[in-house]
C-alpha cells in the first residue's frame, strides 16, 4: 500500500513533496518520510538528506521545517505498514550501506527474503525490518558493477540498475529511487502498483495518485505495467519491460482531484454523509433524466451489444464495495431476474467457480485502484478468454468513483458513480453511488429481458426519484437522534447488527461501519441466522441494532428482534414507526417505502450512529487506526 510521490525541477523539493505527500495519506498514514538532493556545493554529486517520521505527515512536516532538507529533487513516502511495525527505523526512504542509494516503494516485494538472505551473507548490514530494504542495496550493487565496467555516472545508469533490479524483484510494486551521482535524475519504475507521472512547467513529478499531481499540472502521463521511467529537468523517458523506449502522448487530468475542504464539519465523514443527498440528486439527474422510453428507462453509457445475451453476472469486490454488490446481487436476481454470485475478489482471484457461459464480470471499488478486485478482474478476463469458446469470452463492467483510476484503464466498460472525491477513510457516499449503480442496472436489466412489468418499472423509478429529498430529510433527523444515542454506547463492547434479505448488506455495512471507526467489536448478521451462534453472545450489554422494512421479510425479521429482546438484549429498532415496531427500545424511524428503495435510507441511521459514537469517544474519525482508504497491497 503507500503513496508515493517524487519531483525534479527548479523549486526546493521539500515542500512539494510534502504537498504531495499530504493528497496521498488516504493510501496509509503510519509513517512518512522523505529524501532530496541537493547539488549546489558538491562538485557534480548530489549531498542527499533523508527525513523520516513516525506517525501521521504531520510530524514529518514539522521536522522538515525545523531541520530543512535542500534540494531541487526528492522523493517522498507515506507509509501503510506491512513488513515491521510503524515505527520510524521503518519509514521509507530506504538507503543502502553507503547512504548514496534512497528508495520509496509502494507494493510487496515478494521475494524479499532470500534476497536479503543473499545480501546479508554477502555481510550487508539490514537497520529495519521492510521487505523494501533489499532494494537498495541491490541498486547500489548493481550501480558498482555498472561504474566498474568504467561508464561515468548518468541518469541511463541508474535507469539500467533499477532496470537490472526490478528484473529480480517478485511482487506488485511501485518504486522512486535517487542516486548521490546523479543529482538531477531520478527513476521510477511499476508492476502492478500505480503511478502516474505529471509534466509541469519546468518540472516533472511521479506519485502513486492523481490528487498528488493535481496541485502542480493537470497534463499527466499513466505509467503502464513493467515500465520504467527516468526524470530530469529536461524532460522524462519512458522504457517497457523490454527496456525499449517508449513514446505516448500524455492525457489531461479531468475533474478536481485535489483533496476538498471539510467545509464546516468536524471530520471529512460527517461532511460526506451529508453530501448523500446531492450525490443521489446528480445520480437522478445523470441517469434518469425526463422522456427516456420505459423500455429503456435508464441513461447508461454503453453499446447495445454490452446487454446481449448475457445469462449470468459475478460481482467481485472488497469491504464496503462487496456490501454494495451484495444489495446489487439481490436487485439483478429478485428484480431483474438474472442469477448473480458475489465474491471476495481476494478469495476469487486463487479459486474461481468453474466458467459459465455469457456472463458478465463487475468489479467494484470506489478507488479503482484495490489490488485483489484488480488482479481477480484480470485473472477472470486472462482464463476466459484463454477458453477459445466465444460463449465464455471476457465481458467486464467496473463500477468506480474514480474514472482516472487502474480500474478505468484496465476493464473496457465503466459505470462511474460520480459521487466526488471522498477523504474519510470510512466509505460513505461512494457507497451510496454504488449502490444507486446497481439500481440503474438492475432496471436497465429488468426492462429489456422483460422481467419486470412497465408498471413496476415506473414505480421503482418514481421511488427513485424521491430518494434525494428522503436523504437530505433523514440525515438532519438521524444526526441529532445518533447523536442523542451515541453517549449510551460509552461502554459497549460488541454489537449485533441484523437484516434480512435486501437490508442483510445494510446490516454487514454497519457493523463494518462500527468497528472501523470506533474499534467496536461489532457482526452482521441475517436475522434469521441468529439463532445458530451469536444469540450465545446475547446479554443486557450487547445492543442490537435490527433493520425491519415493511416487505417480504417484515414479520420475519420482527421475530427474531423478539427472540433478541427475550435474550435481555438492548433492541435497537431500524424501522417505520407504528405499533409493530414498539417492541424496540429504542427507534431510529424511516419513512415507509418499497421494500426495492429501503437500503438507500436505512444505510443512513448505520453511518451516522457510527460516526457519533466514534466521536463521543473522541477518536480520528476520517483516519482510523490500521485502515487505509486505498487497499493496493495483496
Ligand atoms: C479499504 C477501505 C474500505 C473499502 C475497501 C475497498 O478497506 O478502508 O472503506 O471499502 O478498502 O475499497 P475499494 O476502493 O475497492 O472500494
Amino acid at each position: 500500500m503507500c503513496g508515493i510521490v517524487a519531483i525534479v525541477g527548479s523549486r526546493q523539493a521539500a515542500p512539494l513533496l510534502i504537498d504531495g505527500l499530504r493528497q496521498l495519506e488516504y493510501r496509509g498514514y503510519d509513517s512518512a518520510g522523505l529524501a532530496t538532493l541537493d547539488s549546489s556545493s558538491n562538485c557534480g554529486k548530489g549531498v542527499l538528506t533523508c527525513k523520516r517520521a513516525s506517525g501521521k505527515l504531520v510530524h514529518l512536516s514539522k521536522l522538515v521545517d525545523s531541520e530543512g532538507a535542500p534540494g531541487h529533487l526528492g522523493i517522498g513516502h507515506t507509509r501503510w505498514a506491512t513488513h515491521g511495525k510503524p515505527e520510524k527505523r521503518n519509514a521509507h526512504p530506504h538507503r543502502d550501506v553507503s547512504g548514496h542509494v534512497a528508495v520509496v516503494q509502494n507494493g510487496i516485494i515478494e521475494n524479499h527474503r532470500s534476497l536479503r538472505k543473499d545480501l546479508e551473507s554477502q555481510g550487508k548490514k539490514f537497520v529495519s525490518d521492510t521487505d523494501t530494504e533489499v532494494i537498495p542495496h541491490l541498486i547500489a550493487d548493481e550501480l558498482k558493477l555498472l561504474q566498474g565496467e568504467g561508464r561515468q555516472p548518468c541518469g541511463a545508469m541508474l535507469k539500467e540498475a533499477v532496470q537490472n533490479v526490478t528484473a529480480v524483484l517478485k511482487g506488485a510494486y511501485a518504486l522512486a529511487v535517487i542516486w548521490v551521482e546523479t543529482p538531477d535524475a531520478l527513476v521510477v519504475a511499476r508492476k502492478q502498483a500505480p503511478l502516474v507521472i505529471g509534466l509541469g512547467e519546468g518540472e516533472f513529478l511521479c506519485a502513486s495518485d492523481t490528487p498528488a499531481l493535481a496541485g502542480f499540472t493537470r497534463t499527466i502521463l499513466p505509467m503502464e505495467d513493467g515500465e520504467v521511467a527516468l526524470l530530469t529537468p529536461l524532460g522524462i523517458e519512458l522504457y517497457n519491460s523490454q527496456g525499449e523506449r517508449q513514446k505516448r502522448s500524455p492525457s489531461l487530468l479531468t475533474g478536481n482531484s485535489q483533496v476538498a475542504d471539510k467545509r464546516h464539519f468536524r471530520h471529512f465523514m460527517l461532511k460526506e454523509i451529508h453530501e448523500q443527498p446531492e450525490t443521489a440528486e446528480l445520480w437522478v439527474a445523470r441517469h434518469l433524466p425526463a422522456g427516456l422510453p420505459i423500455e429503456s428507462p435508464v441513461a447508461m453509457p454503453f453499446e447495445e451489444s454490452f446487454y446481449e445475451g448475457i445469462e449470468s453476472i459475478q460481482i467481485l469486490a472488497c469491504g464496503t464495495s462487496r456490501h454494495a454488490a451484495m444489495v446489487g446481487a439481490y436487485l439483478l436476481e429478485q428484480f431483474a431476474g438474472i442469477p448473480t454470485s458475489v465474491f471476495y475478489a481476494s478469495e476469487f482471484r486463487y479459486a474461481p467457480p468453474p466458467l459459465s457461459p455469457h456472463t458478465l464480470t463487475i468489479g467494484v471499488t470506489q478507488s479503482g485502484e484495490t489490488a485483489d478486485t484488480l488482479a481477480a478482474l484480470d485473472m477472470e478476463e486472462k482464463r476466459r478468454n484463454a477458453h477459445g469458446d466465444l460463449a465464455f469470452a471476457s465481458r467486464q463492467l467496473g463500477i468506480t468513483n474514480r474514472s482516472d483510476s487502474s480500474l478505468a484503464r484496465q476493464v473496457p466498460n465503466i459505470l462511474d458513480i460520480g459521487a466526488g472525491i471522498e477523504v474519510g477513510v470510512a466509505a460513505t457516499k461512494t457507497f451510496l453511488g454504488q449502490l444507486l449503480a446497481f439500481y440503474g442496472l438492475a432496471l436497465t436489466f429488468a426492462s429489456r429481458r422483460q422481467n419486470r412489468c412497465p408498471t413496476e418499472i415506473q414505480d421503482l423509478l418514481t421511488e427513485l426519484k424521491a430518494v434525494p429529498n428522503h436523504l437530505r430529510k433523514l440525515i438532519q433527523k438521524h444526526d441529532q437522534l445518533s447523536e442523542a444515542l451515541a453517549s449510551r454506547f460509552a461502554e459497549t463492547q460488541d454489537v449485533i447488527f441484523l437484516g434480512r434479505g435486501i437490508n442483510y448488506p445494510i446490516a454487514l455495512e454497519g457493523a463494518l461501519k462500527l468497528k472501523e471507526i470506533s474499534y467496536i467489536h461489532a457482526e452482521g448478521y441475517p436475522a434469521g441466522e441468529m439463532k445458530h451462534g451469536p444469540i450465545a453472545l446475547l446479554e443486557r450489554r450487547v445492543p442490537v441494532i435490527s433493520i425491519a422494512m415493511p416487505g417480504v421479510v417484515f414479520d420475519k425479521v420482527l421475530s427474531n428482534a423478539q427472540e433478541a429482546k427475550a435474550r435481555e438484549a438492548q433492541l435497537i429498532g431500524v424501522a417505520p414507526e407504528g405499533p409493530e415496531t414498539e417492541i424496540f427500545d429504542e427507534l431510529l424511524p424511516l419513512p415507509v417505502v418499497s421494500e426495492w428503495i429501503s437500503p438507500l435510507l436505512a444505510l443512513i441511521p448505520m453511518q451516522l450512529l457510527s460516526y457519533h459514537i466514534a466521536a463521543h469517544r473522541g477518536l480520528d474519525i476520517d483516519q482510523p487506526r490500521n485502515l487505509a482508504k486505498s487497499v493496493t497491497v495483496e
